[in-house]
Parts: C-alpha cells; sequence; structure tokens
C-alpha cells in the first residue's frame, strides 16, 4: 500500500477553486506543503496565499521546511507538537480554511481529533481531504463522519491508496407554511 505520493487531486482542487487558506495535518518534509502553495500562486499574489502546517518536525524541522516556505513568498505557520495538543488550541484563532488535507497520525484516536478540530475550520465550501483511508485507524475516523451533516467521497488514486473528500451538505431553508 503506498504511503506517499504527489496528491496532484489536492492541486487539481486548489487551481480551479482559487484557494488562498490552505492547512495541511502531517507536514513531513514540507514538499507537498511547497507544492500546494505553488499552484495557489497561479491564481493570487503570493502574499494573499496563507498556508498552515502541524507536525511534530522532528527532523524535518521549522526551520527547514520553513525555508522551503520562503521562497514561495507566501504566508505560513508551522504549528510543531503533537497535534492532539495542537489542534485544539491552534483551533481557537486560526481562520477558515479553503482546503484542509489532514495526513498526520495514522491510529483512531490522531485521526478522529485531526478530523474533530478541523471541521470547526470549515466554511460553506472548504473541502477536506483524507489520506490514508486504508489504514483501519483512519477508515474508522472516516465511518464516524456524519452523513446527515457531509458528503464524503471515497476515491482511489492508483499511486497512493484510498483517499477521502468531505465537504458540507448544503441544507435547503425550510420554507416557512401559512
Ligand atoms: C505521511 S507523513 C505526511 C506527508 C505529507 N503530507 C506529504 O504529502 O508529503 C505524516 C506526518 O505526520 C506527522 N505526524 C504523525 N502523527 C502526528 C501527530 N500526532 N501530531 C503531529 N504530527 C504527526 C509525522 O511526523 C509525519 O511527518
Amino acid at each position: 500500500m503506498p504511503w506517499y505520493g504527489s496528491h496532484s487531486y489536492l492541486n487539481e482542487f486548489i487551481r480551479i477553486n482559487n484557494c488562498r487558506k490552505i492547512m495541511e495535518i502531517g507536514v513531513y518534509n514540507g514538499e507537498n506543503a511547497k507544492r500546494m502553495v505553488l499552484t495557489a500562486i497561479e491564481n493570487s499574489p503570493p502574499h494573499k496565499v496563507e498556508y498552515y502546517g502541524f507536525d511534530f518536525f522532528s527532523y524535518y524541522t521549522v526551520e527547514r521546511v520553513g525555508r522551503k516556505l520562503d521562497e514561495t513568498g507566501c504566508k505560513y505557520k508551522l504549528i510543531e507538537g503533537n497535534t492532539l495538543k495542537t489542534l485544539p488550541e491552534a483551533t481557537k484563532i486560526l481562520p477558515k480554511m479553503d482546503i484542509i488535507f489532514i495526513d498526520g497520525g495514522k491510529s483512531s484516536r490522531e485521526a478522529m481529533n485531526d478530523w474533530e478540530y478541523s471541521e470547526k475550520l470549515m466554511h460553506d465550501k472548504t473541502s477536506v481531504f483524507v489520506h490514508n483511508v486504508d489504514f483501519s485507524g483512519v477508515s474508522r475516523a472516516v465511518d464516524s463522519i456524519s452523513r446527515q451533516n457531509y458528503t464524503v467521497e471515497i476515491f482511489y488514486s492508483p499511486s497512493e491508496g484510498t483517499v477521502a473528500l468531505i465537504k458540507k451538505k448544503m441544507i435547503p431553508q425550510q420554507k416557512h407554511q401559512n
């Protein structure tokens, strides 16, 4: 089962939807972060593009990843530590995102936590992509997502396995009866 990939679906989504606010849970070496930002600045001035990344940043440090993002001219914040701790705090102050990529811890506790806090940063048109749904912990988290409030589309990418795409369901306003 592939673990990494180039996630071309993310860049396609960013390009088509003119995304400017991008969040990634699980940054690793920052290459995917840079690719997403470079795609966003095809449509927007670099200083209008914001990237928020969460990771332990233990080997690929904040400084190393930061240097890659500096080259793009975007605004960014790299939030260091376990998302079980960092997300509850960060989501109190972060803006709503246009796209969120969940690709951090693969246990159900981590994946559920990452979804729970990503949900708080969704506006009506935000798309959340969850990587590695083939992992049992991630699959359990995706199964727990309310189908009443969200559409959950599962797709398979040959180079990198199963991915979930989550969007808010638009609930039509009820008509008042006279
Ligand atoms: C699969 S890699 C991310 C790959 C990256 N999204 C990409 O496309 O290249 C997973 C990353 O999640 C981070 N991670 C795993 N569990 C985490 C946790 N509980 N809190 C913060 N980061 C975590 C790891 O340090 C690792 O860098």
